[in-house]
């Protein structure tokens, strides 16, 4: 035996996490009576559900990390000067650092979120573009939004593989064939090609180093820019490192490096893995094909971040916000807290899978999704009746918040026909927050799905008495809960 090693083996069963709790804080407690009450003033709605009330909360990984006591340190080192707080260069630093990006090489936009990014992008391209498509393998609703807002065109094109039932590693991937198609007949109308990694709208599935460069490829061809838009940058990474052979010996940061190497820019909204409660930023990379085809666009999105967020060096983010975000990006890419991260989503997952649930698989970095088609198979529910919604509004009661990402988040009201428009994918999302959580909490959200997946065919229609016909209906409806006849 080698001296100082084990006489035994190392227990293989259960893995500690890769950190402990510097900071808890205890519920105050409620009845299933008080939570049912507040449901029903909230309209069942889960946004508008006091988040004091509840004991598991699902409904987004954005903004809801736990910090690490380090970042914590870090805020006492925030500065508030109004221009280039000492926090800024360390910022910019730690962008060239963690993306691999060229020191100098890069325009550097920093707005409160992600979406404010998103909307400086779009609302500055929507003035010098006319009749655009934007091809992506899959846009976050935001995304989609700030696009048609500004009178251009959003596509998904989903991987056919993502439908499948079959296990496939990267379901998140674009169909390069239809990408293909678009630039063909569509590229005249194409200022850039999109690709969100990992793919939210698309199950939270990973997307292939591999896919990523045919992207790219078909966009040279093309002469097309390719923007990624890499909230769960590290999440993505993470899978490739898993799951993508060639690249099974490489570091995250490496593996990162070379995913960013493609772009010839990136949105991003640093409230997921940025491992921080608020920040988004655009980057366009100097003497890039964007910034070539769009030499006035730069000087555009200045005067607009100026207008909009503040100076360029803290845009919308106060000097704590900024320090937060330096320490994060360094964390995200340690392959301790993405394993553990990685991890206790797929524990969770396979908790529910095993005990019947339909669910998405194989699960992504960031959230389990539920097949509400698959769920209420076999009932009278139809998906008009928004079987998703009434299941989220259910689990209020329990403690339990998730948020529906299908029929009512994603489909709408045709007032001409009176008849809604449903949409391709319908899931309920049970989104986990990074470092917040341990595995009991989450099995006991799962113990709750389970309960009303054995009695699904008790379960209430969700009747939205309120917004049924307005824009991101979802943030605004109310419903009422109406037993199935
Ligand atoms: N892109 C993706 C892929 C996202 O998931 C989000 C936000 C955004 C852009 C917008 O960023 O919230 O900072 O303005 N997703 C959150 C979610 C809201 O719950 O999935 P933001």
């Amino acid at each position: 035996m080698e001296k100082n090693s084990s006489p035994t083996k190392k227990p293989q069963k259960h893995r500690p996490r890769a950190y402990d709790n510097a900071l808890v804080r205890f519920y105050k407690p409620f009845s299933y009576a008080e939570r049912r009450k507040a449901a029903e003033k909230a309209g069942f709605n889960v946004f508008q559900f006091p988040a004091e009330m509840l004991l598991v909360d699902l409904l987004s990984d954005s903004g809801t990390t736990t910090l690490t006591n380090e970042q914590m340190a870090e805020m006492f080192l925030g500065d508030e000067a109004y221009g280039t707080n000492a926090g800024y260069p360390k910022l910019v630093a730690q962008f060239e650092k963690t993306f691999g990006l060229k020191k100098g090489g890069f325009e550097f936009f920093l707005f409160h979120q992600g979406r404010a990014a998103e909307h400086a992008l779009f609302s500055q391209l929507g003035k010098l573009v006319r009749s655009a498509v934007i091809p992506s393998n899959g846009h976050f609703d935001t995304t989609r939004a700030n696009i048609e807002a500004n009178s251009m065109g959003a596509c998904n094109l989903f991987s056919k593989k993502l439908a499948g039932k079959t296990y496939s590693p990267f379901k998140g991937d674009m169909d390069t064939d239809a990408l293909a198609s678009v630039l063909k007949k569509e590229g005249a109308h194409t200022p850039l090609v999109y690709t969100t990694i990992t793919n939210n709208t698309g199950g939270g599935q990973p997307v292939s180093l591999e896919n990523l460069r045919r992207v790219r490829a078909l966009c040279t061809k093309y002469k097309k820019p390719f923007f990624l838009d890499a909230c769960r940058f590290a999440e993505n990474a993470w899978f490739i490192k898993q799951r993508e052979k060639k690249h099974r010996t490489a570091s995250i940061q490496k593996i990162v490096h070379e995913m960013f190497a493609l772009c010839d820019g990136f949105t991003i909204s640093l409230k997921k893995d940025g491992l921080s409660n608020m920040g988004g930023a655009l980057v366009i990379k100097k003497g890039s094909l964007f910034m070539k085809q769009f030499p006035s666009l730069v000087n555009a999105l200045r005067d607009h971040q100026i207008l909009t967020e503040g100076h360029p060096t803290y845009g919308g983010l106060t000097g704590r916000d900024i320090m937060v975000l330096v320490k994060g990006l360094e964390t995200v890419v340690k392959e301790e807290y993405l394993a553990n991260r990685v991890s206790q989503v797929e524990t969770f997952g396979a908790y529910l899978a095993e005990l019947g649930v339909p669910v998405l698989t194989p699960f992504g970095g960031h959230a389990v999704y539920i097949d509400v088609d698959e769920f209420f198979k076999g009932t009278k529910m139809r998906r008009e009746d928004f079987g998703g919604v009434a299941l989220t509004a259910e689990l209020l009661s329990y403690g339990v918040r998730l948020c529906e990402l299908g029929a009512f988040a994603f489909g709408y009201y045709d007032k001409k026909t009176k008849k809604e428009v449903l949409p391709e994918k319908n899931f309920v999302r049970c989104a986990v927050p990074r470092n917040k959580y341990e595995i009991e909490d989450l099995l006991y959200a799962a113990d709750c799905i389970k309960e009303l997946y054995d009695n699904r065919k008790k379960l209430p229609r969700a009747v939205p008495v309120y917004g049924r016909d307005l824009s991101l209906r979802h943030f605004k409806a109310r419903f009422e809960l109406v037993p199935l006849s």
